[in-house]
């Protein structure tokens, strides 16, 4: 399976099998994005909050591509209600998919649709795809219970935000890799404007010092996990 990151927090799951699944899509107005929303091709997004920067361009790929959009209910019925396909999950929730199983898990952050509508819950995402285990932590402050996830799951690949402001830092990223106790790691959701600037570097050099493996994809990357 490959993992192309796009910037913020914006990530594409391929493989040989048509395999086609976008993670809060965040392109055309994404000032690190070096690939615009009508160059991608989906089946399914999946959305953790609504957003602008998460939700993103999921309408308009949604449509132009018939792909799904994936998200907490209250989520889900806005997508739907703006003319795309959802399927409608909750917190703690999974469901098999064609592609791998999607379960949703808590973040500790807000939601409210672009046009100032109620969007449900923040969430993050667990994904069992080709036999990987995939945390995408969405935008989330540190909370204890990534520990849980931890112990009760193998996580591959912890996709992780370290920008602080809106989300953890990353000395509060640090603690939440300790407790996901992923095989590798992958920062996001920095240096997508100052406010949330970072350097992920400092961030893969005090991950590497807990003995574990830190990739810092640029925009455009892709990555064979
Ligand atoms: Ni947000
Ligand atoms: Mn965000």
């Amino acid at each position: 399976m490959k993992i192309r990151y796009f910037g913020h927090s914006a990530f594409m799951l391929t493989n040989g099998a048509g395999l086609r699944v976008l993670i809060d899509p965040f392109l055309d107005d994404n000032p690190l994005s070096p690939v615009k929303s009508d160059e991608i091709d989906a089946e399914y997004i999946i959305a953790t909050h609504a957003h602008a920067d998460h939700l993103g361009d999921s309408l308009k790929i949604a449509k132009r591509c018939d792909a799904t959009i994936i998200g907490v209910a209250e989520l889900a019925w806005y997508v739907e209600s703006k003319g795309c396909k959802a399927h409608a999950m909750q917190i703690g929730g999974a469901y098999s998919f064609p592609f791998g199983r999607v379960k949703l898990t808590p973040a500790l952050h807000g939601s409210q649709t672009p046009e100032g509508q109620y969007a449900g819950l923040a969430a993050g995402v667990l994904l069992w795809v080709d036999g990987m285990c995939i945390y995408h932590a969405g935008d989330t402050g540190l909370f204890y219970d990534m520990k849980l996830i931890g112990e009760m799951n193998e996580v591959d690949c912890f996709i992780v935000p370290i920008g602080d402001n809106f989300t953890m830092g990353i000395e509060d990223a640090l603690k939440a890799v300790e407790f996901v106790n992923p095989k590798k790691v992958l920062p996001m959701h920095y240096n997508t404007w100052p406010v949330i600037g970072a350097d992920p570097e400092e961030f893969a050099r005090k991950v590497n010092a807990m003995g574990r493996v830190c990739l810092t994809l640029k925009p455009g990357d892709e990555l064979q996990i």
